[in-house]
């Protein structure tokens, strides 16, 4: 009983969060998500709604991220023109529903998104639960502190007893638990908010994943890459989640990626959207 009502009062949290949040929503039809326990005929019920559900967290650029358009708040990024391109490839429109980083998976689980694009790392512990497409970007991790500290913290050791922040709900807080098992771990919401309390001195360093952390240091004159050296590993690797036996519709977004990463499209992307968020921040 409490937990069907605990169960039904997430779901509503997270109807409340699509619906306030989503400013890219280009169809209000009628759900096209299932749970993921039928997976099987989770394509045919895609293309018969004509519109595929994607959840994200765009606060990750250049991957995903908000940006004025035409006047308009939009959610732009590497992940969004992936997708976007696959969503032409596969025939149907494609819907972004943001949110929390925190809260993607969970909502892919609970079937209220069809797929989650949002520069997931395909960890063995998450295809435990869900399907994942080939991996389209490979990261490094890295930690960011102030340009005043760089000298600092030039080995992991130097992190000893600091303050580190990670994304809640991200692999970035499982590094910090491991290979930084002497530091305090600060986890925040948004990657945003992490740079924030960095510039503000309330932490000392945030371990962010390549691409993500190199557009912040390009944009913000005080912060830097640290010396100190995390290691990456396969698990890291970017790839879109899906429910567990989603094969038609893994088999086609794979083979709509695997094109786009063997012409170099994903690079161009990444590239694109690194150079708008640094020409925005610069505005
Ligand atoms: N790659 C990391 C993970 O999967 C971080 C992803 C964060 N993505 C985002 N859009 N904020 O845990």
């Amino acid at each position: 009983m409490k937990k069907g009502l605990i169960g039904l009062v997430s779901v509503v949290a997270l109807m409340v969060l699509g619906a306030c949040s989503s400013s890219t929503t280009s169809s209000s039809s009628s759900s096209s998500t299932k749970s993921s326990s039928d997976a099987s005929n989770q394509w045919s019920e895609i293309k018969k709604a004509g519109v595929i559900k994607v959840g994200t967290s765009a606060d990750f650029a250049p991957f995903e991220f908000h940006t004025m358009v035409n006047g308009k708040d939009t959610i732009v990024g590497a992940d969004i023109d992936m997708m976007d391109a696959i969503g032409k490839e596969l025939g149907v429109k494609v819907e972004y529903v943001d949110m929390d980083f925190n809260a993607v998976l969970a909502s892919l689980e609970q079937g209220q998104v069809d797929i989650a694009v949002s520069g997931i790392s395909a960890t063995d512990e998450r295809k435990k639960t869900f399907d994942f497409s080939v991996n389209y970007f490979t990261p490094e991790q890295l930690v960011v502190v102030n340009k005043a500290n760089v000298s600092k913290y030039t080995t992991l050791d130097s992190l000893a007893n600091k303050r580190v922040g990670a994304q809640k709900g991200s692999i970035q807080e499982s590094i910090v638990k491991d290979q930084l098992p002497d530091s305090q771990i600060v986890s925040l919401a948004k990657v945003p908010n992490l740079m924030v309390e960095l510039k503000q001195n309330s932490i000392d360093a945030a371990v962010v994943e390549s691409a993500v952390a190199q557009s912040y240091v390009a944009q913000n004159d005080d912060l830097a890459i640290a010396d100190a050296k995390l290691e990456t590993a396969e698990g890291d690797a970017y790839a879109i989640a899906m429910p567990k036996g989603s094969t038609e519709l893994a088999d086609k977004i794979n083979s709509a990626l695997e094109k786009m990463i063997a012409d170099g499209t994903i690079k161009e992307y990444v590239q694109k959207n690194t150079d708008l968020a640094n020409e925005n921040a610069s505005n």
